[in-house]
């Protein structure tokens, strides 16, 4: 079962049968359009096409001036005299006006503007052309590359248990409540779907995660709360959007988004592919605000995107599709595979490398304490979305009955908020919740529950046992990754 192929391929084909909406548009329009000039008189001249404007850039603040005649070359004339030009500007004009053939004025907002341009020749025949005039906020800052990084598995030199393992058998340590069921054992696989992660299309969805002309006051990044420190999740219990409003719910942490196998996303899974998910921060009204087809017109606004599509693409065309490709491959590179915790499972012997603490919390994790049974595998993901029991009453309905996926507990401990609302502040309270703060919810998931009435489990750790868990948790850091330069924020102020 692999839905994300499926939505890729309608993405791709909804993109093909709308690539003509992503260019500049023309249309031409006859004076006699209607009636059927007899057969005996030449065809009545109009305005012709000629050469279509591009998508330009302005400044907020800044005197803007544009011949959108092209010297002429907009339209040709084939009934001579002098082609009079009038504009329409849609949603508004925004300090721009036509005064001979020049959009010219000061833009007041970050904004799109439509300019739809129509030429007029002496007998009254029109013909039209459209463009956008995207107007940035002042003072952008501009990429700089100096590296060229590599983000394919190829390159990377993933360690064979990010290949295929199942988890380690659990071993209960002495004392241990009685064991549960073993965990699923699932080989770590990811949701790569076709879109492959390529260097140039995941150096192309770095550019755009970091840029802050994605939202529609060019205030706020895919970064602004994804932070690289933080294992790509954000500091604050709920983000702040592109004007202030806060999300819903608490970010995730991206850190090894490609291994869940389901391959849905965002805490309810309501994005049915990682290509689907990141379109859709930035058409959201509260975190980005910018439809699709201006923020195309951005991008072609913009000198360093034509050059950073045709790399990864082959050519300059900005399309839905492309930009959803990349981003998503910049996503799926935020392997974290060099964690204290893997250089033990590389060793073979993981008591030789990790403290007693962390080695006694690893066992819980994957035995008494039930945790490896949800979040599985070596890359730490969740097998699929449960209610773990934080409420008596469902607040938030997640998936269904108060259902939710986690993020993959990589770099986990770096992050100051958990859960979907991001109601914890320490890891010891989410160890303590399942130890002994389970609510008796009606949806509670069958794995969290104990005894003949399935009342909420009781794990019994003791507080010694609570920090072994949380040590083994800390274990899953993995600085390499969280400083990773390739990572980082392209853009120099
Ligand atoms: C204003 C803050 C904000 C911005 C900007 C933002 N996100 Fe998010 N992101 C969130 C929140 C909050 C969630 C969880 C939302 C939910 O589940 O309802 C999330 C979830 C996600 C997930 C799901 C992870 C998973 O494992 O299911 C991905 C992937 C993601 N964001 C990528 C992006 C990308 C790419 C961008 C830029 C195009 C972006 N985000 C912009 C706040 C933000
Ligand atoms: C029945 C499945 C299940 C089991 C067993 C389970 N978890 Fe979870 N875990 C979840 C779910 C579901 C979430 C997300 C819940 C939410 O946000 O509402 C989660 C969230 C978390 C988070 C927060 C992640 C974040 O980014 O906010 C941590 C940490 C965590 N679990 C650790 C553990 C530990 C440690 C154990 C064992 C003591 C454990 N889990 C057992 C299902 C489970």
């Amino acid at each position: 079962m692999r839905p994300s192929r499926l939505t890729l391929a309608t993405l791709v084909l909804a993109a093909a049968c709308g690539a003509a909406a992503d260019t500049p548009t023309a249309t031409g329009t006859s004076a006699s359009s209607g009636t059927t000039p007899a057969p005996s008189t030449p065809t009545a001249a109009v305005p012709v096409v000629g050469v279509i404007n591009a998508h330009q850039a302005a400044t907020v603040g800044i005197p803007f001036d544009y011949d959108a005649t092209l010297g002429g070359a907009a339209f040709t004339n084939p009934r001579g005299g002098a082609l009079r030009y009038s504009a329409t500007f849609a949603p508004n004009a925004n300090g721009l006006t036509l005064a001979n053939g020049h959009v010219t004025g000061t833009p007041l907002t970050t904004q799109v503007v439509t300019v739809t341009l129509t030429a007029t020749d002496t007998a009254g025949a029109t013909s039209s052309q459209s463009f956008g005039i995207a107007a940035f906020a002042a003072g952008l800052p501009l990429p700089a590359f100096t590296t060229a990084f590599s983000y394919t598995d190829a390159s990377l030199g993933l360690p064979a248990h990010f290949t295929v393992l199942p988890l380690a058998p659990p071993v209960p340590p002495p004392g241990a409540p009685a064991p549960l069921p073993p965990p699923p054992t699932i080989a770590v696989t990811d949701n790569t779907g076709g879109n492959a992660v390529t260097d140039a299309g995941a150096t192309l969805g770095r550019v755009l995660f970091h840029d802050v002309r994605l939202s529609a006051n060019d205030r706020v990044a895919c970064a602004s709360c994804h932070i690289q420190g933080f294992g790509f999740g954000d500091t604050a219990q709920f983000s702040h959007g592109f004007q202030g409003g806060l999300t819903g719910r608490h970010s995730m942490g991206l850190s090894n988004a490609r291994y869940y196998q389901r391959g849905h996303f965002f805490w309810d899974e309501r994005a049915n592919a990682l290509e689907d998910q990141v379109l859709q921060p930035i058409q959201n009204v509260l975190e980005m605000g910018v439809s699709l087809a201006d923020f195309k017109v951005k991008l072609a606004a913009t000198a360093y995107y034509p050059g950073l599509f045709t790399a990864a693409f082959g050519s300059s065309a900005i399309t839905d599709t492309r930009i959803a490709l990349a981003l998503a491959q910049f996503v799926r590179s935020m392997s974290s595979y060099q964690s204290k915790y893997d250089q033990a499972i590389a060793s073979g012997n993981p008591a030789s490398v990790l403290t007693n603490d962390e080695e006694a919390g690893r066992l819980l994790f994957s035995g008494p304490a039930g945790c490896a049974r949800c979040h599985v595998t070596d890359a730490q993901v969740m097998d699929a979305p449960h209610n773990d029991g934080l409420d008596a009453v469902t607040v938030d309905t997640g998936a269904g009955q108060g259902r939710f996926k986690s993020p993959s507990l990589r770099n986990v401990a770096l992050r100051t908020r958990f859960m979907h609302d991001g109601r914890f502040t320490t890891l010891a309270q989410v160890v303590g919740h399942y130890n002994t703060g389970l609510q008796p919810n009606v949806d509670l998931d069958p794995r969290l529950r104990q005894g003949p009435l399935g009342q909420p489990q009781r794990l019994g750790l003791s507080p010694v046992q609570v920090q072994q868990v949380v040590s083994f948790l800390n274990t899953l850091t993995d600085p390499t990754h969280t400083n990773a330069p390739k990572f980082k924020s392209p853009f120099v102020p």
